[in-house]
């Protein structure tokens, strides 16, 4: 009936999230309010792990995206979990270091990372720094060089495969900011200077197609294709690629409308071309690693508001104004995302509804969905927005000075604060006069 799988209505007729009333949530803590199952989080955790030991004999590594959704709280359950974690900025790999995150399970990504980055990154002893463009290269060799280290570095390549999805997230085709082109020879000529350097151990090779893919033949393609770049180096270089990182991307359930593969699927096939190329190129089967980010917490997480305002516009639409928006939801706004909505203190009654759902914001644009289908809504009703879980939070800002909600995790039927609601003393903290 719901889209995520911890979703349900209880006797009251109250949305229950990881069997809590989301009604009860939204008074005890406000709205708009982000609220995480940690148990379903878990859940998605564990079934990655798994399907990389059905399938590859355990010979990789899921790491959690966590620019799907990153705080404290998160990298711990990762840690706990046993995942590695993708990180792209020092702020994300301060966050999960704060919480004893072993840094040999991180990978760091970005396409412009600063020198204090990279300085910061091999300073810990970040496991994996995926390096995405030949200035990168030198900096990053220039500083190892400096403090005596070496680097450890996977390449970001742009194996060129077309995921059929959003333009806004499709990065693995060559017209992308991100990483090296492998038609042109780019890629190539990178491999070369990376076996020169002398402060540079080239561990590995990554790519990242997209993201809400449900496709599972654009990532058996990326694979083959990188696949039959390690070979290449082999015999052209003689140097062994011992690792593939295949990123993320893999498509979640906003709505009815989408149909996700189930996640052990797509290991399943993966690590069927993989082996196949293996053996038909005689190279060694290589460590996989993986990036899953939306799959591991969008479907854990809602928001829920509260309802404002109902304005009728006859013949043209009803618009349900509330307390929240564009600031802690910006995906509508920047890429007309899709999602479900309920009435959560009306659950159980049918969707009689079709509305605008507007958020606070001074910005016309400001807008959760529209054609919404939905219970009758009124002035005071909780509203919730269903599979927020990941790109909500870590895409949130303070625009119009709106303080940021609070995000509450919910586990085995009880709720704690992991991220606090900002304060209006928050929003002028960094102000001088
Ligand atoms: N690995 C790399 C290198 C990535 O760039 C990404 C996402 C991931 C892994 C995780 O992808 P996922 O499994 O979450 O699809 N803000 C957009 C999504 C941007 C994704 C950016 N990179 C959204 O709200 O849909």
């Amino acid at each position: 009936m719901f889209v995520s799988k911890n979703l349900s209505v209880n006797e009251k007729g109250h949305l229950t999230a990881g069997g809590i009333d989301t009604v009860e949530l939204a008074k005890e803590y406000g709205t708009p309010l982000y609220v995480m199952d940690e148990d379903l989080i878990r859940e998605h955790c564990r079934s990655f792990k798994q399907s990389i030991d059905k399938y590859y004999g355990g010979e990789g590594l899921a790491c959690y995206a966590s620019k799907a959704f990153c705080c404290r709280a998160m990298c711990k359950i990762m840690l706990e979990e046993g995942m590695g974690l993708d990180v792209v900025s020092e702020g994300e790999l301060y966050t999960a270091l704060s919480v004893g995150f072993p840094p040999e399970r991180i990978c760091f990504h970005g396409n412009n990372k600063t020198d204090s980055e990279i300085a910061f990154a091999l300073e810990k002893g970040v496991g994996r720094i995926i390096v995405d463009n030949i200035f990168e290269l030198e900096r990053l060799n220039a500083l190892a060089e400096k403090t005596g280290l070496t680097a450890n570095i996977m390449y970001r390549i742009k194996p060129g495969i077309d995921a059929h999805t959003h333009n806004f997230i499709m990065t693995g085709q060559i017209d992308s900011k991100f990483g090296f082109a492998l038609e042109t020879g780019e890629a190539f000529e990178a491999v070369k200077k990376a076996i020169e350097c002398s402060h540079i151990n080239l561990v590995g090779l990554h790519c990242h197609i997209g993201s809400q893919i449900f496709d599972i033949d654009p990532f058996v393609r990326a694979a083959e294709v990188m696949l039959t770049f390690i070979a290449k180096i082999r015999d052209e270089l003689k140097f062994e690629v011992k690792e593939l990182n295949l990123g993320g991307g893999f498509g979640i359930k906003y709505t009815e409308e989408d149909a996700p593969v189930a996640y052990d699927r797509y290991m399943e096939k993966v690590s069927e071309k993989v082996k196949e190329v293996c053996a038909e190129k005689n190279i060694a089967l290589p460590f996989i690693l993986i990036e899953p980010g939306r799959s591991v917490a969008a479907p854990a997480g809602i928001t829920l508001y509260t309802v404002g305002g109902r304005k009728v516009i006859p013949n043209i639409r009803t618009y349900i104004s509330v307390d929240g928006g564009m600031g802690d939801n910006p995906r509508y706004a920047l890429y007309q995302s899709k999602y479900d909505f309920e009435v959560a203190n009306k659950a159980a009654e049918p969707k009689t509804d079709v509305v605008t759902v507007a958020g606070k914001c001074c910005e016309t644009g400001d807008l959760l969905g529209e054609g919404v289908s939905v219970q009758h809504v009124e002035v005071g009703d909780t509203l919730a927005v269903l599979a927020t879980g990941a790109y909500n939070y870590s895409m949130s800002s303070n625009y119009n000075r709106i303080p940021k909600p609070a995000v509450v995790m919910i586990k085995g039927g009880e709720s704690r604060v992991v991220v606090k609601r900002e304060t209006l003393d928050d929003v002028i903290r960094n102000d001088l006069l």
